[in-house]
């Protein structure tokens, strides 16, 4: 089998690339911003003629969510559009596809975990365009598998831990606020569990069940526990304060409580989910 990762610069796309190196049971290739810029339609069919693959996997987004609010046009392009065309094209050639979304379609208000199938009503840009993304990638290519993700981190890249990490070289107090609920995801085990249906897919193509599906690690916490927790792992002294989110004013609204019930994958495909301060240790002791 033969699997394509687009946005192998991204820390999903890192991850997964690194992972995949010990994975013996397809053969993987990255593109990077170089070598696929997605802001072109002929960009994708040109390079999905050249490449050969049986399978898609996007993680290439436009992420900065508070810059999306003033640049609509460029997030859609990338998070809507793009996934439009590689899910048409992969389409053209017999190839599935892996999409990444996330808890932003949701817009937050409730109390309990969101299934895949809850109301969706993003009230930001960013979510928006990745809710757009989906419905394309649905539409343009039926063996598309789609897994929304939420409060993503690993060793690469720009993501909360390692700004908690570097503010606590920079700061002795902290504030962060304690009214938005979520699940912090460890870029390993998700890049993990899409390595598992790949494999289930490469023995079995009927493994490949195309839908929906949620994988956040397992707990909820609040980004003020979430900061906590980092400097308990990490041993630093950082005096962190919870704040409200009206105290700490951004250009997109974030969800209050956006937890999701990722029990679907873990039937579905026989995927593990650890617990978020397991995996947030390991990536600590990484980063440390
Ligand atoms: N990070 C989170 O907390 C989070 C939460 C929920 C869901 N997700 C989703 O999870 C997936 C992976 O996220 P991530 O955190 O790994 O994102 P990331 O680190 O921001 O990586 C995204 C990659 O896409 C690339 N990209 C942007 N525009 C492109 C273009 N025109 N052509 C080619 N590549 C382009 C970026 O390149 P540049 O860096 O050069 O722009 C970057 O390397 C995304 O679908 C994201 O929406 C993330």
């Amino acid at each position: 089998m033969r699997v394509l990762i687009v946005g192998g610069e991204g820390q999903l796309g890192l991850t997964l690339t690194e992972l995949s190196k010990t994975a013996g049971f397809a053969s993987f290739k990255a593109t990077t911003m170089e070598s696929l810029d997605l802001s072109k339609e002929e960009n994708v069919k040109s390079c999905f003629e050249k490449e050969e693959f049986d399978y898609l996997v996007n993680c290439a987004a436009y992420t900065a969510v508070d810059r999306a609010e003033s640049e609509r046009e460029t997030a859609m392009l990338i998070n809507a559009q793009a996934p439009e065309w590689m899910a048409k094209y992969a389409h053209q050639k017999g190839a599935g596809i892996i999409h990444i979304s996330t808890d932003y379609v949701f817009g937050g208000s409730g109390n309990r975990p969101f299934s895949p199938e809850s109301p969706k009503y993003p009230t930001s840009v960013y979510g928006e365009t990745k809710l757009k993304g989906e419905e394309l990638v649905a539409k343009e290519n039926p063996n598309h598998i789609i897994i929304r993700t939420a409060w993503l981190y690993s060793r690469y890249g720009a993501n909360f831990v390692k700004t908690m990490l570097r503010l606590s070289e920079e700061k002795s107090e902290l504030s962060v606020v304690y009214d938005q609920v979520g699940a912090p995801t460890y870029a390993d085990d998700l890049a993990a569990a899409i390595l598992k249906l790949l494999e289930l897919s490469a023995k079995d193509k009927s493994s490949f069940v195309p839908g929906i599906y949620h994988y956040s690690n397992l707990g909820v916490c609040s980004w003020y526990d979430f900061a906590l927790m980092i400097f308990k792992l990490s041993k630093r002294k950082v005096k962190v304060s919870p704040v409200l989110s009206d105290e700490y004013k951004t250009a997109a609204e974030r969800p209050a409580y956006s937890v999701m019930d990722s029990s679907k994958i873990r039937k579905t495909f026989g995927v593990q989910i650890p617990y978020w301060t397991d995996s947030l240790e390991k990536c600590i002791s990484e980063l440390n």
